[in-house]
């Protein structure tokens, strides 16, 4: 087991290894973004931000350590991109253990997670990406398995079928989903300890892409780290996407050096503007305002109207806009905030609905 660093809570020299062991596959990798898996902090020092939950995670990893036992299991909920999947990656990394990876949709039938608990050894931590799409047998079967490390295999069908009992050894199941309400409780109460990942701080960004500019080579100056950070929706994956971005046009328009004008002149090019509304959040903002008046609408129905998946709206786009203070979910429908009007540079019809946002979800 390697030492698990102390909780500091300030900011940690970046690693510049830029050939850091990165031989676990990541399921979850987009086409293109091939360099995401080199960004990734290794290890607790150098993983930026979410105070609250590092020091958490610490405790539970380091008193399970002392004990000699292995740590309790463990959820990581919010939204995409706040380093959920490089979390896990760490808490095996600080174990010293090996990490198993797989994700609810690939657990379709109770044979395929059978398949995975009966390959583990002892200690390992096993991850289960987008938990909440976990099929209902394999589900039932995760219950048996977390709480006395034992499921029962059912063979045969009908009156001649038998259970056999199998042990499996001690592990930590590591959960991570964006939507954990959407967790039953059985499988919600069988995690020791719940993370809630927050939005990043501007300030933490910058730190992460200072970071990781260092590890692609990128000639990033402070400004240019700081306007980029402003504009990432408290999001890493998004201030690395977009680092990437700027770097090609530094390199193709200019010199190669991040400055905050050509930072500036890049995210106008890709359509990201001061707060860091994308496109996406931007038409969501409009067809609110523009078609419906301001709202309350139907999640489906602003979906259909952008052209997106509801789940995209809601996981992706809604958790930001609602932060910022842009859209509020009521029992009715979504609604735009006087704050959207001002950002689209609209105002509300006085004829038109006016909006009394009940800040329930
Ligand atoms: N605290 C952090 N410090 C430094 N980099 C981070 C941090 N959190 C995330 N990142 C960067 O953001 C990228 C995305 O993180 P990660 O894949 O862990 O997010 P996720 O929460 O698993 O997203 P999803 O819900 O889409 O699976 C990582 O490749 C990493 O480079
Ligand atoms: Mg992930």
């Amino acid at each position: 087991m390697t030492d698990i660093p102390e909780f500091r809570s300030e900011f940690h020299e970046p690693d510049l290894d830029p050939h850091a062991d990165t031989s676990v596959v990541v399921p979850d990798e987009i086409p293109g973004d091939e360099l995401e898996s080199s960004l990734r902090p290794k290890n607790l020092r150098e993983f930026v931000g979410q105070h609250r939950v590092r020091e958490q995670l610490e405790l539970v990893l380091s008193g399970a350590k002392q004990r000699g036992a292995v740590p309790d299991h463990v959820l990581l909920a919010g939204p995409p991109g706040l380093g959920k999947t490089s979390l896990a990656m760490i808490i095996a990394a600080e174990l010293g253990t090996s990490l198993r990876i797989t994700s609810g949709p690939a657990l379709e039938r109770a044979g395929d997670l059978a398949a995975m608990l009966s390959n583990l050894v002892e200690g390992d931590v096993l991850f289960i990406d987008e938990i909440h799409r976990i099929a209902r047998p394999a589900e039932e079967m995760l219950y048996l398995a977390m709480e006395d490390f034992r499921v029962d295999v059912i063979v045969g069908k009908g009156p001649g079928a038998t259970s056999i009992p199998l042990e499996i050894a001690p592990f930590t199941l590591v959960g991570a989903t964006t939507r954990s309400g959407q967790l039953t409780s059985p499988l919600r109460d069988r995690f020791g300890f719940t993370a809630h990942m927050e939005f990043y701080s501007p300030e933490e960004l910058q730190h992460i892409i200072t970071r990781s500019a260092v590890i692609l080579g990128v000639d990033l100056r402070a400004a240019g780290a700081e306007e980029i950070a402003r504009r990432s929706r408290g999001t890493p994956r998004i201030a690395n996407r977009l680092l990437r971005r700027v770097r090609d046009f530094a390199e193709v328009r200019s010199d190669g050096a991040v400055t905050v004008d050509i930072a500036r002149q890049a995210l106008k090019v890709y359509d990201v503007d001061e707060l860091g509304l994308d496109r996406l959040d931007r038409a969501v903002l409009r067809v609110l305002c523009e078609s419906f008046g301001g709202g309350p609408v139907g999640l489906t129905t602003l979906a259909v109207a952008v052209g997106e998946e509801p789940t995209t709206v809601e996981e992706v786009c809604e958790p930001f806009l609602v932060r910022v203070g842009m859209l509020a979910r009521t029992p009715r429908g979504r609604v735009a905030t006087s704050r959207a009007w001002e950002h689209l540079g609209l105002s509300p019809d006085t004829g038109a609905f006016a909006p009394t946002p009940l800040f329930t979800d």
